[in-house]
């Protein structure tokens, strides 16, 4: 099967405990042949364990994972068609970053000037050609990260699983690993779940992005889409960054009561003719963007992003208008989406 074609995965009502901790609880996930599904969630939702199980380095108590329709449930780790980059790099330390990302190839016996060749375009994608000579103890965290993802590149498996692979990045070098990332996953179309705690790259990143929390799956969807029409306050309050203003109905914005009415903080307009009235209690000059902090007679709290600059300072009264096509409305008792 050509790559693109292959790698479709299927969990499910995966379950995994540790003891008393239930770190999956019945899971039913699908990622579709050459899909990138980026995987977000709080720490300890049970991100890396899905990884984890998919690579076969741990087994489910229950359910069933099923790659391109086959069931592998007993298939080795080394017999999958998988390479995983782990949130703490695991690169060989008495190998030199060119063996680190040799490694791979040798084992499937690529010829030596071929597989030099290929593992100097990969590090000069990644940036890191002139670590080639170095120990992994010799790079930087960062370093160390992108070579680990560079050798997992390399492998041309049938499915990429990267956990966090970013992390470790600075905010530049961030952003510029992720659209060579992006533009990695166009050009070779493999099946890939990418971890991240990254707002931006849970948004850019994916054809889909599937919420975890407390082991279970909340929303799957298009990055917009689960954005734009949360499944529940979870989601929400998660997707997002400042998150969605979640305020009791007959509250500040309006509503019933049973209700919780829901607006992002770039949804609420400064204007004197806005309905909400509302103290400034702090002001995030962020460059780009400001973030107010305000506070409402009833004590309701509703965060604001606007434009830079704009031109109140704390303690000042402000009115807000929320955008009426953008409020969202979950039910109190259950938080779904109404
Ligand atoms: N080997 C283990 N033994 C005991 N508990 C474990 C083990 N591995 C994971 N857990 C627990 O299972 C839950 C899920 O862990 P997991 O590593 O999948 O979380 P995560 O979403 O990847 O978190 P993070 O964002 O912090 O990496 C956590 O409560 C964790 O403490
Ligand atoms: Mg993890």
């Amino acid at each position: 099967m050509p790559v693109g074609e292959r790698g479709a995965i299927r969990l499910e009502s995966l379950t995994r405990r540790y003891g008393r901790v239930v770190a999956l609880d019945e899971v039913d996930l699908e990622v579709r042949a050459g899909e990138l599904l980026t995987l977000v969630g709080p720490s300890g939702s049970g991100k890396s364990t899905v990884l984890r199980l998919i690579a076969g380095l741990d087994r489910p108590d229950r359910g069933r994972i099923l790659v391109d329709g086959q069931d592998v449930g007993r298939v080795p780790p080394h017999r999958r068609s998988v390479a995983m980059v782990f949130q703490d790099y695991a690169l060989y330390p008495h190998l030199t970053v060119l063996d680190n990302l040799l490694f791979g190839l040798r084992v499937r016996r690529v010829p030596r000037d071929e597989a030099r060749r290929r593992a100097r375009a990969a590090a000069d994608r990644l940036g890191i050609a002139d670590l080639l000579d170095r120990y992994p103890d010799q790079t930087s965290g960062g370093q160390r990260q992108r070579v680990a993802l560079a050798r997992a590149l390399l492998r041309e498996p049938a499915v990429h699983l990267l956990d966090e692979p970013l992390a470790s990045l600075d905010a530049p070098l961030r952003f510029a690993t992720r659209a060579e990332l992006l533009a990695l996953h166009r050009d070779l179309g493999t099946t890939t779940v990418h971890v991240t705690h990254d707002q931006a790259e849970a948004m850019t990143l994916g054809d889909r992005v599937a919420v975890l929390d407390g082991g279970r799956v909340r929303q799957v969807g298009p990055p917009q889409q689960v954005y734009d029409e949360p499944a529940d306050t979870f989601v929400a309050g998660f997707l997002g960054s400042p998150p969605m203003n979640l305020v009791p109905g007959s509250g500040v914005l309006g509503g019933t009561a049973g209700l919780i009415l829901g607006v992002r903080p770039e949804d609420l307009a400064l204007g004197a003719d806005g309905p909400v009235e509302a103290t400034v209690e702090a002001v995030e000059a962020l460059g780009s963007e400001t973030i107010l902090l305000t506070r409402c007679a009833d004590g309701t709290r509703l965060t604001v992003r606007t434009g830079p600059r704009p031109g109140v300072g704390t303690g000042e009264r402000v009115r807000l208008r929320p955008d009426p096509a953008r409020l969202h409305r979950f039910d109190a008792e259950t938080g779904r989406r109404r």
